[in-house]
């Protein structure tokens, strides 16, 4: 029998399947714009916000309003670029009048984020503000665990405050800069260890919370 070969596809074509694949599905927020995420796809670093503002879901580009050039000025001032890093949310559309997204939503978009996250493959997840925070640390305190390392699925996930919160207050602000400032050097520690195998699901654990918050 002759079996077609098909070529292995490289990250960049997995990512664009991925992403014609999420355009075409039915799913909550349709009215809209899909904003999959840009970036660096071999990053060491995958920023995870929530959901597309109004200015994001405008230009279908993550964190480019007031929040999103908050995130550029940090980058900066800890010597990256944004093109270093890749930049997504845990759901693609603009929910109405920027509510909060519904649990619903994050689970609807929930295999897409994990497929984006298996492709892109990181060593680090920064989660930018709560609800990304929860989806992977559901018992995680944004105070709290702000700037600490928890290990999830061979991954670290490195909570960072969401940059509007930072823009509502000197505290907020000073907590958010400090907990960037750190990541350079989360990144220089884990740099030798090898890169994990990308079959694994980056997916929420759901064990007893003892075990899941678990702290590096
Ligand atoms: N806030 C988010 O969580 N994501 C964006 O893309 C913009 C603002």
């Amino acid at each position: 029998m002759h079996v077609v070969q098909f070529p292995l596809m490289n990250k960049e074509e997995r990512l664009k399947k991925l992403q014609a694949e999420l355009a075409q599905a039915q799913l909550p927020l349709m009215e809209s714009n899909l904003v999959f995420g840009e970036g660096n796809i071999d990053c060491e670093v995958l920023f995870i916000g929530e959901a597309p503002g109004k200015t994001e879901d405008e230009l279908k580009r993550p964190f480019v309003g007031r929040a999103g050039q908050l995130v550029n000025k940090l980058l900066t001032e800890i010597g990256w670029k944004r093109e270093d890093v890749y930049i997504t949310n845990i759901v693609k559309r603009r929910p109405p009048e920027n509510r909060d997204p519904l649990p619903e939503e994050i689970e609807a978009y929930k295999p897409f984020l994990t497929k984006q996250i298996e492709i892109i493959n990181p060593k680090i997840i920064a989660t930018l503000g709560r609800f990304s925070m929860n989806y992977f640390l559901p018992f995680a305190k944004i105070t709290r665990d702000q700037g600490k390392e928890f290990e999830n699925n061979g991954r670290i996930i490195y909570p960072i405050l969401h940059p509007a919160a930072a823009l509502r207050g000197t505290t907020m602000m000073n907590q958010f800069r400090e907990t960037f400032k750190k990541l350079p050097e989360v990144v220089a520690r884990l740099k030798n260890k090898p890169q994990i195998d990308t079959s694994s699901k980056p997916e929420p654990i759901a064990r007893k919370k003892e075990a899941q918050d678990k702290l590096f």
